[in-house]
């Protein structure tokens, strides 16, 4: 099929609801990506976050081979090995407690706040959220989301959502009243542009949280499955959420979102209270084994911390040879954001058309999130394309 043929299909039958690149992307292995001409293409952004070993994995590919001859689906008014499995593993690395199977993370906070309100037994409800959150396009997700642009022409949202300030315990306190069930965030806003959550706040919302009965639900959609160099991100501030959602990068490409509930609210939702056709389906759970097995095998937590640490170091190089480009670079394992003083998407842009794929988020953040098991010579690669990038509008300004 020709490429335009490609565009024309997509413009004549697809909703156009993404912003996109003119590229279409056939072979992937590891950190680099061929598109239809055979042009390679470093990844810095893979899968949005979903393809945290790189592409194609040999593993994950294996495992989805191996389940696809035995059983790809089966619901879940009957039992499945693979679900059984993985909902173990996932309870051996978080905490003592039970998990929900669903397809995406806007589904597994949906499922959340289902908990909290049941939690709340009709007298409590709201739910507090932060300035500058992502969870999701669904209605309740959006409810929860601190972004006006994501919300604009859905109202009305449904209610019971309050909205604080990032890293402000004062303002959350301020929003605490008989009605307040829960408090959610991410430790580290990714589409908000990279915003670290300081430890203080963090402990200072568990303390609010167990003083006044409240649930405290983490979103790991983005921070979770090794990305930070711990498993979730939530284990680098000494506490435990009472609920924490996954997607993403847990499913290895394949489609999965999972609620993770501590013991004593595990079973808050009785049988048929909440449901997801697909959820936990056989296939998903085998590829998200082999995602969990892959990290540990190959040490990914400790590869991540150490090559966090030297693509920071190179990040502050170039803070240190552009300061008048580069304002801020923030973030933790691998994922990291640049700030700057113009607008990112032009640099993504110039990277794009030098082979290097690389995210801008709120106008002027450059999001960076490679894949664990990169290299340090694929990060120098990526790291050289975007310097050069700089050089020439550092020059041109
Ligand atoms: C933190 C966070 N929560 C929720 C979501 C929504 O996930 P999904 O697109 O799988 O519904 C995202 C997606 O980017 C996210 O980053």
């Amino acid at each position: 099929m020709k490429k335009q043929v490609v565009f024309d299909y997509y413009q004549e039958y697809i909703l156009d609801t993404y912003k996109k690149w003119k590229i279409i992307f056939v072979k992937g292995k590891g950190s680099y990506l061929w598109d239809i001409h055979g042009k390679k293409y470093l990844d810095f952004f893979p899968g949005w976050g979903v393809c945290n070993l790189g592409h194609c994995h040999p593993k994950v590919m294996s495992a989805i081979r191996n389940q696809v001859g035995r059983l790809i689906f089966i619901p879940n008014n009957y039992y499945n090995l693979p679900q059984a499995k993985l909902a173990k593993e996932i309870i051996y690395w978080s905490y003592a407690g039970k998990v929900f199977f669903c397809n995406s993370g806007a589904e597994a906070n949906e499922a959340a706040i289902k908990l909290a309100r049941k939690f709340g037994a009709g007298k409590r409800y709201e739910i507090i959220s932060f300035q500058n959150s992502f969870h999701g396009r669904t209605l309740g997700a959006l409810a929860l989301t601190g972004q006006e642009k994501y919300r604009q022409g859905f109202a009305p949202l449904p209610e019971g959502f309050k909205i604080a300030k990032f890293n402000d315990l004062n303002t959350v306190k301020a929003q605490i009243n008989e009605k307040t069930v829960g408090i959610m965030l991410e430790l580290i806003q990714g589409e908000g542009g990279i915003n670290v959550a300081e430890k203080d706040f963090v402990l200072g919302l568990r303390r609010l949280c167990d003083e006044n009965n409240l649930l405290l639900i983490i979103d790991e959609v983005q921070t979770g499955i090794g990305r930070t160099g711990k498993f979730f991100a939530y284990q680098h501030y000494g506490i435990n959420p009472d609920i924490m959602t996954l997607a993403k990068a847990l499913g290895g490409g394949l489609p999965i979102g999972c609620m993770v509930v501590r013991k004593e609210f595990s079973d808050i939702l009785k049988p048929g209270e909440h449901a997801s056709t697909f959820g936990g389906g056989p296939l998903v759970c085998s590829s998200a084994l082999a995602v969990l097995r892959a990290i540990q095998k190959e040490k990914l937590f400790t590869h991540t911390q150490e090559m966090g640490k030297y693509l920071k170091a190179r990040l502050e190089k170039l803070k240190e040879i552009f300061p008048s480009l580069i304002k801020e670079i923030r973030g933790m394992g691998l994922m990291w954001g640049v700030e700057l003083n113009q607008d990112a998407n032009i640099v993504a842009q110039k990277c794009f058309e030098k082979g290097l794929l690389i995210n801008c988020t709120q106008g002027s953040v450059l999001r960076i999130m490679p894949a664990l098991n990169i290299s340090k010579k694929e990060l120098d690669l990526g790291v050289d394309i975007l310097k050069s990038v700089l050089t020439e509008i550092y020059k041109a300004n």
